[in-house]
C-alpha cells in the first residue's frame, strides 16, 4: 500500500518517509526535540565549545537598556517562538520601566512551551500566549494591535540560521506584510567566525552534540517502531564554506539495511553515506542589513558581542 493511504499515518512518519527516500537522504530537525532531545539541546547550550546562547543572553542583558531606548514605546512585544526566560524578561523589563504594562504575545507551536513562559513573565507583563507557527500566529497576533504605537516582534538565538539564505528572504517579506510601516524587529544572529571555532560549537568532545544527533535515530526507533543501530551511526560537522553555514550529518559506519515499522519501509545505507540533519547558517553584519533592505526593513542598530562574534539587529518596518 502506498504510504499516502495510510491516513493514520503521523507527519513525522510522512516527513521520515519522504526525507529518507530523497538523496541525500534527510531529515527535518523539528524532529530533534522531543523531551530528550530538548533536555540535550539545554544541554549544548551550557558546553564550552557552544558560545552561541552565552553570548546571545550577555548582548541582551548588557545592552538591554540601550535596547529599551531605541525600541521606546510599543504597543505590545510578539515573540517568534516563546522566550527562554532569561532574555526576554530582560527586554520586557526595560521597557515595562518606561510604559507599563506591557503585552506580550509570544508564539509557539508547542503549548507546554507557552504555559512554561506564561508563568516564567507573568510578573512582568500582560502574556497572551499565541499557539500556532510563527507566520500564521504573528498574523493572528498582529489582529490585536490597539493603537498607533509599533510592535516589537523579538526573534532571538539564531533560529534564522537554521533556514536557508532564500528561505530568510521569503520569510523576511511574509513577516514584513503583516506588519506596518514603523513596527520593530529584534533579531539574533550567530556570525561567521574562525572555521575551528564553528566546528567545534557543533561537535564537542564530551559528546553531548553527537547525543542529540543520534537521538533523531533513537527517536525513530521508539516512535514509529525503527531498528537504527545507533551504534553504527557517527554525529558529523560540516564547514560548507560557499554556503557559510555549519551541517550537521549522522554517517553509517557500515552498509546496512534499517526497517520502519509504521511506514512498512526499509532503506538502504552505503558505508559512508550520511542522513543531512540540520544546517546552521552564519552570517555579517553587511549581510544581515542587505535581508533588512531585502525583507522590506531598515536597519536600526546592530549590536555584537566581542568575545563571541554574535549580533542583535534591531530594523525598522520601512
Ligand atoms: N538551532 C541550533 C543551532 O543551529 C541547533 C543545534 C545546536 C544543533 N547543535 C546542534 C543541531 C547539533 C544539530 C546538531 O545552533
Amino acid at each position: 500500500m502506498p504510504v499516502s493511504a495510510k491516513l493514520q499515518l503521523s507527519q513525522f512518519a510522512l516527513d521520515v518517509a519522504e526525507g529518507l527516500s530523497a538523496s541525500p537522504k534527510k531529515l527535518s530537525p523539528r524532529y530533534f526535540y522531543d523531551d530528550l532531545g530538548a533536555a540535550l539541546f539545554e544541554a549544548i547550550t551550557l558546553l564550552p565549545e557552544y558560545g552561541l546562547t552565552r553570548a546571545d543572553e550577555r548582548l541582551i542583558s548588557s545592552r538591554a537598556s540601550q535596547i529599551g531606548r531605541e525600541v521606546g514605546a510599543v504597543d505590545s512585544v510578539l515573540e517568534l517562538g516563546s522566550g527562554s526566560g532569561k532574555k526576554t524578561k530582560r527586554i520586557l523589563e526595560v521597557l515595562a520601566q518606561r510604559y507599563s504594562p506591557i503585552v506580550y504575545r509570544p508564539i509557539d507551536v508547542s503549548s507546554a512551551a507557552l504555559a512554561a513562559c506564561e508563568q516564567s513573565m507573568s510578573g512582568i507583563a500582560e502574556v497572551k500566549p499565541v499557539c500556532g507557527d510563527w507566520i500564521e500566529g504573528l498574523a493572528s497576533a498582529v489582529r490585536f494591535r490597539r493603537g498607533d504605537l509599533p510592535f516589537l516582534v523579538l526573534f532571538l538565538g539564531s533560529s534564522i540560521g537554521n533556514l536557508d539564505r532564500e528561505a530568510i528572504t521569503g520569510f523576511l517579506r511574509q513577516l514584513r506584510s503583516s506588519l506596518h510601516a514603523g513596527d520593530l524587529f529584534l533579531l539574533g544572529a550567530d556570525l561567521v567566525k574562525d572555521v575551528e571555532t564553528m566546528l567545534a560549537a557543533y561537535d564537542d568532545p564530551t559528546g553531548v552534540t553527537a547525543a542529540f544527533n543520534l537521538n533523531i535515530l533513537g527517536r525513530m526507533n521508539r516512535e514509529l517502531g525503527a531498528n537504527f543501530d545507533l551504534s553504527s551511526f557517527a554525529h558529523e560537522a560540516r564547514w560548507n564554506s560557499n554556503e557559510r553555514r555549519v551541517e550537521m550529518h549522522l554517517r553509517s559506519g557500515r552498509d546496512q539495511s534499517v526497517s520502519i515499522g509504521a511506514i512498512e519501509a526499509t532503506f538502504l545505507f552505503r558505508a559512508g553515506e550520511t542522513i543531512w540533519t540540520e544546517s546552521s547558517h552564519k552570517f555579517s553584519e553587511p549581510e544581515l542589513n542587505s535581508f533588512a533592505w531585502s525583507g522590506g526593513f531598515l536597519p536600526v542598530h546592530t549590536w555584537v558581542d566581542p568575545q563571541w562574534p554574535f549580533a542583535e539587529a534591531l530594523w525598522r518596518a520601512a
